[in-house]
């Protein structure tokens, strides 16, 4: 929940402050939120279903993995 709100804020801000030029950039970059957005719930619903009261280890890696590509290919060029 909290990274869904977090790239719904960050959308939000990239909207004010990306030009117009920039706009297929935004767009790959809010395709990738959405695509990790499914992920976490994927884990969400595994988890659920499994009952083992935590995200398993490799699960965890996995999502910080994808969150790492992502911050590298999109959220970086923010600070520019
Ligand atoms: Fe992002």
């Amino acid at each position: 929940m909290f990274m869904t709100e977090h790239f719904y804020h960050e959308e939000e801000a990239m909207k004010e402050i990306c030009p117009i030029a920039d706009s297929g950039r935004f767009l790959s970059h809010a395709e990738d939120h959405a695509n990790l957005s499914d992920k976490a719930l994927d884990l969400v619903v595994e988890i659920t279903e499994t009952s083992t009261g935590g995200m398993p280890a490799s699960l965890a890696e996995n999502l910080a993995s994808k969150l790492e590509t992502h911050f590298q290919r999109f959220d970086k060029y923010l600070d520019s």
